[in-house]
């Protein structure tokens, strides 16, 4: 492949930036006290604050205008369809003119995904029953985009609801391997594909057998290759660090963490 990034890439115009975000549903309160649900998928989450970038004229951002309080429901993958049923209606009525060709007034959003509202516990808007994830939070601050086009709706999370099967047991955390989520490419949904690797700071990675045993009985280790398919670790002597191994690993997990090993170390 040449290095000349003119050849490798053009200049696009593409309509839309939509890169692969997981899709979520906001709920939040009408002004009769019944709950709208919305499909969106532009956020992004530090620590316990969550972003959402919402439309003006959405009726979501209005009842959080009015109402500062939502849940935000990440369906899996399998679920997309509850989430496309959703995609041609508005809370909003009357429908805003510049969405009355392609969108309907919808004011039973729950029943017309085919999903179940069940109660919050700390924010008057209901979760979705269906939703693996869902979180429930206030919001701190609305914040318009420069364009006028949509909000930046900053919230803090204050509970945290997720389904037994994408839990790791007697743990807090998410186990990454059972979850998910459905992501948003290019106005096509999409599961995730397979792991392909992780970061230092997993509480997951598992050390090979081998060298674990070999760094309790006081040897250490370094990793001297990882590649596509194989790496290689060295196994050294406590005693002045002569190798008294070389050690190849081929299981895909084993040579995820040595490529990880690898990275660190650089
Ligand atoms: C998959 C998907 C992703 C969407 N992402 C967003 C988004 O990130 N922000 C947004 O404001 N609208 C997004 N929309 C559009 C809203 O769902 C749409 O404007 C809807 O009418 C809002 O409903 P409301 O007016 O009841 O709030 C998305 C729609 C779909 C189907």
């Amino acid at each position: 492949m040449s290095s000349d990034p003119a050849s490798t890439h053009r200049v696009i115009e593409p309509s839309v930036l939509y890169v692969g975000t997981p899709v979520y549903l906001v709920c939040t309160q009408n002004p009769d006290g019944t709950p709208n649900l919305a499909p969106a998928s532009s956020h992004f989450a530090l620590g316990r604050t969550i972003v959402l970038g919402l439309e003006e004229g959405g009726q979501s951002l209005e009842n959080l205008r009015r109402v500062p309080e939502l849940t935000v429901n990440f369906p899996a993958a399998s679920q997309w369809q509850h989430v496309e049923r959703l995609a041609g209606v508005t809370g909003r009525n009357p429908v805003p003119v510049e969405k009355a060709a392609s969108y309907a007034f919808e004011p039973r959003k729950f029943e017309r995904a085919g999903l179940r509202p069940v109660a919050s516990g700390l924010v008057a808007p209901p979760r979705v029953a269906e939703a693996p994830l869902q979180l429930e939070a206030r919001v701190v601050r609305v914040n318009p985009s420069a364009t006028g086009e949509f909000a930046m709706v900053e919230a803090e999370v204050v509970r945290v609801h997720a389904a037994r099967e994408i839990t790791v047991e007697g743990t807090n955390h998410l186990n990454p391997s059972a979850w998910h989520p459905l992501i948003y490419t290019y106005r096509h949904f999409f599961d995730r594909g397979d792991e392909v690797g992780w970061t230092r700071k997993t509480p997951f990675a598992v050390v090979p057998e081998t060298i674990d045993r070999w760094e309790l009985s006081g040897g250490t280790w370094q990793v001297v290759f990882a590649g596509e398919d194989h790496a290689t670790v060295e196994l050294l002597r406590c005693d002045g660090g002569e190798v008294a191994e070389r050690l190849t690993l081929v299981d895909p997990r084993e040579v995820r963490w040595a490529t990880v090993q690898l990275a660190d170390g650089m």
